[in-house]
This record gives C-alpha cells, sequence and structure tokens, in this order.
C-alpha cells in the first residue's frame, strides 16, 4: 500500500497550474466511442481512474497513445465490442458511462454493475430509467446488465434527483434517438457543458448544459474526428486552496474558471481567506488561523459540492469556532471523521450532520484514506498538524489528483511517497 508521509507546519506559497477535471474526462473519454474515427484530448489528466477508462477502451477494441504535447490522441474506428470488461469495469464508477455511448454507436451494451469509491449505495436506477425512456430494453442476467437499443426515440424526461451520471449517460445515448429528447431536472455541474461542447465537436446537436433542461436532437452525427481541451478541474482547484488555507499560506492558481469554485470561494472567505479572482485565475492569502466557518451543506452545482466536504471537514477541525457539516448527497461520505479524530479532531456525528469543534492543532498519526476525496482531507490535514502524518491508501487519493504529493511540494509541503508500507 503506498503512503503519502507529511510533516507538518509549513506554509504553503507559490503558484501551481490546475489540471484538467477528472469527472469531464471520464464521461468524454467514453462519449469518444461515439466517434467513428480519430480524437484528440489536450489537458486529460493522467490519474488511475482515467488509466482504468482507457483499459475499457482498450478491451473494446481502440487504441490511444500520449502524444509529445500531451494530448492523448485515441483511435476509435477499430473499436467493434459491446460488451465491457468485466475486471475493470467493476474499479470505478465511471464504467456505467458508457453504456449510453455504447448505445448510440452500437446498439447494444452489455455492463456489470459498476464500482468506485465506497461512499454510499450509489445506484443507478436513473441511468437505467433514462435509457429506457429511449426505448432500450434492458435485463439482467448473472450479474450483468444487457442493453438493447437499435431503436431508440427521443423522450421527454424527468429526473427524480438531478444526478451527474444519469445527467451525462442519458445525453450520450440520446444523440442516437430519432428525434428530440429533453432531460428536465438535469444536473447543472459544469462537466456537463465540457460534455455537450465535446459531443458537439463530435456534429452532435446538444443544448442547455449547464441549466436544468437539456435538448438533444438525435438522428446521428457527422464528424468522423474531433479536438477538445478537458475544462479545469473545479475539486482541484478547491482541494489546493484548502490546502493552502489550513497553512495559512498564500497561493495563486492558474487554469480556473473561477465561477465554478464560487461556493467554494464564499466559505474560504467566511474563514477570513483574502481572494483574488482574474481570467482563469484565483489568489488565495490565508490568516494563520481560519476563522470560523458556521456551515457546510452539500447541494448540487451550484451549491456546496459534495466532493469538497472532506477537505472543508479538515479546515474546520482546527479553524475557531464551530461548523456544522450537512453532507446532503451520499449517505455514507464521513470515513475521514475518525481518522482525523485520531489526529485530535473533536466532532460529533449523527446521519448525514457532523459538528466540528475546531482546536489549536492535530498532532500527525497514522491514518488510512477510505474514499478519494477523504484521502486528499487527510493529507491536507497532516499539512498542519505537528509533526509527521502518514497517509495510507495513496492509490485511492491517485484516482482523482495528479501526484498530489507533487503538487503540493511545488507549493513548499514537506511531503513524500512511499510505495509500499
Ligand atoms: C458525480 C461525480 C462525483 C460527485 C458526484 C456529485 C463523476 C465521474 N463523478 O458522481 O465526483 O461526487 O457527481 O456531485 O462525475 N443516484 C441515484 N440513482 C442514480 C444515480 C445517482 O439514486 O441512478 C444518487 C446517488 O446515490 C447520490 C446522488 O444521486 O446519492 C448523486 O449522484 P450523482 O449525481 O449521480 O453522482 P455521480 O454521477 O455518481
Amino acid at each position: 500500500m503506498a503512503a503519502f508521509i507529511v510533516e507538518g507546519g509549513y506554509r504553503l506559497t507559490g503558484e501551481q497550474r490546475v489540471s484538467g477535471a477528472k469527472n469531464a474526462a471520464l464521461p468524454i473519454l467514453a462519449a469518444c466511442l461515439i466517434c467513428p474515427g480519430q480524437v484528440r484530448l489536450y489537458d486529460c489528466p493522467k490519474l488511475r481512474d482515467v488509466e482504468n477508462m482507457l483499459a475499457i477502451l482498450t478491451a473494446l477494441g481502440a487504441s490511444w497513445r500520449q502524444d509529445e504535447d500531451g494530448a492523448l490522441f485515441l483511435d476509435m474506428s477499430t473499436a467493434t465490442g459491446h460488451t465491457m470488461p468485466q475486471r475493470i469495469s467493476k474499479e470505478i464508477r465511471s464504467s456505467i458511462f458508457m453504456l449510453g455511448p455504447l448505445l448510440a454507436r452500437f446498439g447494444r451494451a452489455v455492463c456489470t454493475y459498476p464500482g468506485g469509491c465506497e461512499i454510499g449505495n450509489r445506484p443507478i436506477d436513473l441511468h437505467l430509467s433514462g435509457l429506457s425512456a429511449l426505448g432500450v430494453r434492458i435485463r439482467e442476467e448473472s450479474g450483468l446488465i444487457l442493453c438493447e437499443g437499435d431503436a431508440m426515440r427521443g423522450a421527454d424526461i424527468h429526473l427524480d434527483y438531478p444526478s451527474v451520471g444519469a445527467t451525462e449517460n442519458i445525453m450520450m445515448a440520446a444523440v442516437a434517438a430519432s428525434g428530440v429528447t429533453y432531460i428536465r431536472n438535469a444536473a447543472r455541474e459544469p462537466e456537463t457543458e465540457d460534455l455537450q461542447a465535446f459531443l458537439n465537436v463530435l456534429g452532435c446537436d446538444v443544448s442547455g448544459a449547464g441549466t436544468s433542461n437539456i435538448r438533444i436532437a438525435g438522428g446521428g452525427w457527422r464528424a468522423r474526428s474531433a479536438v477538445h481541451s478537458i475544462m479545469p478541474d473545479r475539486i482541484v482547484a478547491g482541494t489546493l486552496l484548502c490546502a493552502a488555507a489550513i497553512t495559512g499560506g498564500e497561493v495563486r492558481l492558474s487554469n480556473v474558471v473561477p465561477q465554478h469554485v464560487g461556493s467554494t470561494l464564499s466559505k474560504l472567505r467566511e474563514g477570513g481567506c483574502a481572494i483574488d479572482c482574474g481570467e482563469g485565475m484565483v489568489r488565495l492569502s490565508a490568516p494563520p488561523r481560519l476563522s470560523e466557518i458556521k456551515l457546510i451543506e452539500t447541494l448540487p452545482y451550484p451549491g456546496f459540492p459534495t466532493d469538497m466536504q472532506a477537505p472543508f471537514f479538515a479546515l474546520a477541525t482546527v479553524a475557531e469556532g464551530t461548523c456544522v457539516v450537512v453532507e446532503n448527497v451520499f449517505e455514507n461520505r464521513f470515513k475521514h471523521g475518525p481518522e482525523l479524530m485520531r489526529m485530535g479532531a473533536v466532532y460529533t456525528q449523527k446521519d448525514r450532520t457532523a459538528v466540528i469543534r475546531g482546536v489549536e492543532n492535530l498532532t500527525g498519526t497514522q491514518v488510512t484514506a477510505r474514499d478519494l476525496r477523504g484521502g486528499a482531507a487527510l493529507t491536507i490535514a497532516g499539512l498542519k498538524a505537528r509533526g509527521v502524518t502518514t497517509v495510507y491508501g495513496a492509490e485511492l487519493i491517485d484516482r482523482g489528483y495528479e501526484a498530489l504529493d507533487a503538487q503540493l511540494r511545488a507549493l513548499g509541503a514537506h511531503i513524500t511517497r512511499e510505495e509500499s508500507l
């Protein structure tokens, strides 16, 4: 098991360019299946989840290479399979994104129930009911989900909940349906807009992403090749800002869309940070100790992102006053809490609510990442804590951050990685 070894007490300063967004790259890699030719993607982050998606595409017959300029070049012309490899598909939740594009390209798809971080039940009922509204016949056999959709037709689909993944899956399938599809109560996360932009580069006709109503005019697409740049990662940006904030640091991040991190910035300001935004840039200067952040309540975008809950939990453990954290999106996303408690954090939790009383400082010890963002939170806590914190399970953190240790080191953190502890 790999671990981050963090020596706390060093103030982060300097500049960092934020990588491309994992949550945009994963559905866009799936959407490549729709293209019968070549795709060039810029700013695709180098992450374990991305490697797994590429492995699934390879198993389906596609090939890819990383060009010298860092761009990812995919040849989708040779993709012929519609049955997803079971082992890798089980490892990442995003394998479910393949359903829509496989249906669009081949009219059929076979997959298993997807895996991913254990942060709740994460059912896929909204994905499946959306696809079935498009006329896809779905049955389950020996743990496999078998979909047939050679005659998909446009539909008016109202999502019970604005699920990001279900919205994106339906968008990708609907491009091949006859007629027009509307997704109502669609997720408004910025990553849906990046997917829309990519689908339109492929020659599809999608509009409305970023609002609650998305319109997809189906009936085919024209482009045999596509070039697209993945949008900046708003969660990586938020995580780096939290890392700087907990150390009383001062950082400038480039490749950020300030509007995408609006709710994160608002909470950092509440904690006493001075923040200055410009075109594609955010600068943060934090006080020696953060002031009270009263409430963190996760909601679908543009509300406070569930992916930023764990990093703010870490901040609240050493901020002044008391912070109430309400996790509305995933029911099991406080696994970092008991680990932070081992470092001296003081909090109580009941169901989806945690109440954290800030202490002067934490103490370094051995902790274990239980999920991706929780692992980032433990690393952030280690930057502040007295002494040395060992964060086991760095592989989980690799799922969503490109060498987080190196990024933090570049800002002055004392952090190393050990491969087999
Ligand atoms: C995406 C993000 C993830 C983020 C989450 C919420 C990607 C690759 N991942 O995950 O980082 O934390 O959005 O912003 O983009 N739900 C159902 N039925 C479904 C689908 C979802 O009940 O069919 C529930 C989930 O269990 C969860 C809630 O809806 O409670 C939100 O899930 P969803 O928006 O779908 O998140 P993901 O797309 O899985």
